[in-house]
């Protein structure tokens, strides 16, 4: 052991390193929890001593002599600017329909289900570009769920565990028509939004009815470079988002674009069926209108929708913060029945019937994360 100067340990202070001790005291090594809060460390803390070995540092406090031992090795990865936390634009991968040719992230669900790297591969996508497809799923009810615990919980919501996307007599929804519904997020009206969607292909024998999907973080991106002045309205303008029946009622106010404290962009909401009056005065309403508009026609713009098909045993995977999800319109085969409300009632589950369910991206990347560790 040699003494060094207290300026050689990477310019750390005091507090930061006392708050960072990896001695048995300091945290359970039965969990590697810490055992103290911020008041237990000295207001006063000062480093006495430092002594330094080919692996570590180890540091002795003032005024108490509590000594703390560092890896070289832990102290060298806590420097530089921290990392993201992998949820916001900077460590997305920001796409135009046009961008995914020849790499949609898809898979066989039995691959998916036999193979770590391939299930690595898709859930990664999901992070990276926003979503994945598995085809060869179960035609069977509920399949839905099954795929949201591979990776992660199945957010329960008063719609149940899962809802059926189907053509109903009385729609409470206008995804229970044969209708477009243009690019949307899911749900802006709770609060904590839930981050993942699946919707999963049981049928799907009719005119229409194909899918698409628009990056929102890239609409977002596009936004702030072609008319900044809009981007910064939607970050800072809250809206309220509402639905209700008469077992619920939900309500989240929240902006239709957020941001990280460095301005990355980090959520999207974008749900016309669900907006509540914006509250602003008039001068305020009129700026914010054009600013939605633009944001509005620059989702809306073709090469920006990627578009599918899904066939029955197909599930899409994605995120709910992210990605705008949209359907066009069907009619009935058969009936030539569908569009409008709900006149166009199949047989049993409809001509075309997806189920769908929400999960959480803290589940994806935690399982991300153990699929990582297992492979190295
Ligand atoms: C929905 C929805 C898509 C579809 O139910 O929220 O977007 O393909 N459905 O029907
Ligand atoms: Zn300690
Ligand atoms: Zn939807």
């Amino acid at each position: 052991m040699t003494t060094v100067a207290a300026a050689e340990v990477l310019g750390f202070p005091a507090v930061w390193l006392r708050d960072n001790c990896p001695c048995e005291r300091c945290r359970d090594p039965r969990n590697g929890q810490k055992l103290f809060g911020i008041l237990d460390i000295p207001a006063n803390v000062s480093i006495d001593r430092i002594e330094s070995s080919a692996a570590t540092f180890s540091v002795t406090f003032g005024p108490d002599g509590h000594r703390a031992v560092f890896s070289r090795e832990w102290l060298d990865r806590q420097l530089g600017p921290a990392s993201g936390d992998g949820r916001s634009e900077e460590d997305k991968q920001l796409w135009r329909a046009g961008d995914l040719a020849g790499s949609l992230p898809v898979a066989s669900w039995s691959q998916y289900g036999n193979d770590d790297a391939c299930r690595l591969e898709m859930l990664r996508a999901v992070q990276l570009v926003g979503f994945a497809v598995l085809h060869g799923t179960p035609v069977v009810e509920g399949t839905v769920l099954d795929v949201a615990r591979t990776f992660g919980y199945v957010r329960e919501t008063n719609y149940g565990e899962l809802f059926d996307v189907r053509v109903e007599v009385n729609p409470s929804n206008l995804a229970f028509t044969g209708l477009e519904i243009a690019p949307h997020t899911d749900n802006p009206y709770r609060d904590p939004v839930p981050t993942m969607q699946l919707l999963h292909c049981l049928s799907n024998a009719v005119e229409g009815g194909d899918s698409g999907l628009v990056d929102g973080f890239q609409a977002g991106a596009i936004l702030r470079e072609e008319d900044p002045g809009s981007f910064e309205i939607l970050t800072s303008t809250l809206v309220r988002f509402a639905w209700s029946d008469g077992k619920s009622s939900l309500s989240a106010e929240r902006p239709l674009i957020d941001v990280d404290p460095r301005g990355g962009i980090r959520e999207v909401r974008f749900n016309s069926r669900s907006m509540e009056a914006v509250r602003l005065s008039q001068g305020e309403l009129v700026a914010f209108y054009a600013a939605y508009r633009r944001f509005a026609e620059v989702i809306a713009r073709p090469e920006l929708l990627l578009r599918f098909r899904l066939e029955p045993g197909d599930c899409v995977v994605f995120d709910n913060v992210r990605l705008l999800h949209a359907r066009t319109a069907f009619t009935d085969r058969e009936s030539g029945h569908g569009r409008g409300s709900g006149s166009g009632r199949g047989g049993a589950g409809g001509s075309r019937h997806l189920q769908g369910c929400y999960a959480d991206l803290d589940g994806l990347a935690s399982t991300i994360a153990l699929l990582e560790k297992k492979g190295t």
